[in-house]
């Protein structure tokens, strides 16, 4: 691909935006000798202003999503974008988020350009296990294991029951609960259904890839190793 395309693609600018960073030989091998617009030189060969290029397609991270902000490219209020380089909003393949967190959940959410990837870990097919935290305004019945695990509740305005669920109280009005679907506003919705009401909800937990010391508002790239803990889960 010519480098013009390569940079554009990756956020840099529009095409014409581009091509000016090229006749201002801002652009450069390693060495720092100067590319042109329709070279082609490998991804890892090229600087900008010295520094190496943002990531090539096929990126996966992982966002440390703090509470108040929306798995959105539009909102008007924060977006999950705005905790990433801006260059990222601009990317081309586009850089998504994999399956939302609501915007009063915090933890852990994917992003990547990878389609396939992103379908494999959002397909109810893979039973990927999603960890949550919830911390409640009433305390737990004593009934919700055996009926998140019964396979058999059915919520409100749906037509399937919900697929086994693990719930773990770690308290009178927390519980950790790992799920292997992803239904819309799933955990609040569960707990709506025992009569209670989730007051904060947290997700430390995909598959076996965990945050770690990630801060909230933190992003990092994953490798394959990471990749490998996100599937290796059964
Ligand atoms: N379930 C919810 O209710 N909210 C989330 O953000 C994720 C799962």
């Amino acid at each position: 691909m010519k480098l013009v395309k390569l940079l554009a693609n990756l956020g840099y600018g529009s095409r014409k935006e581009v091509a000016r960073m090229f006749r201002e030989g801002r652009v450069t091998d390693a060495a720092g000798e100067v590319l042109y617009a329709d070279d082609q030189v490998a991804h890892a060969d090229v600087r900008v202003d010295g520094e190496p290029l943002d990531p090539a397609p096929g990126l996966v991270l992982m966002l440390h999503k703090p509470v108040g902000y929306t798995c959105s490219t539009r909102d008007p209020g924060r977006i999950v974008y705005d905790l990433l380089p801006p260059r990222f909003r601009l990317r081309k393949p586009l850089l998504s988020t994999v399956g939302r967190l609501d915007r009063d959940t915090s933890g852990l959410l994917l992003m990547t350009d990878d389609g396939a990837l992103l379908h494999r870990i959002v397909s109810p097919k893979t039973k990927l296990p999603k960890t949550y935290e919830a911390t409640l305004a009433e305390d737990l019945r004593g009934d919700e294991a055996a009926l998140f695990a019964s396979g058999t509740l059915m919520l409100e305005s749906e037509d399937t029951p919900l697929a086994p669920a693990r719930l773990e109280p770690l308290g009178p009005r927390r519980a950790r609960l790992v799920l292997t679907e992803g239904r819309y506003h799933q955990v609040r919705r569960m707990f709506a259904a025992t009569g209670n009401h989730v007051t904060a909800l947290h997700r430390p937990q995909v598959g076996n890839l965990t945050l770690g010391d990630l801060p909230p508002g933190d992003w990092r790239l994953l490798d394959d190793h990471d990749l490998a803990a996100l599937f290796n889960s059964n």
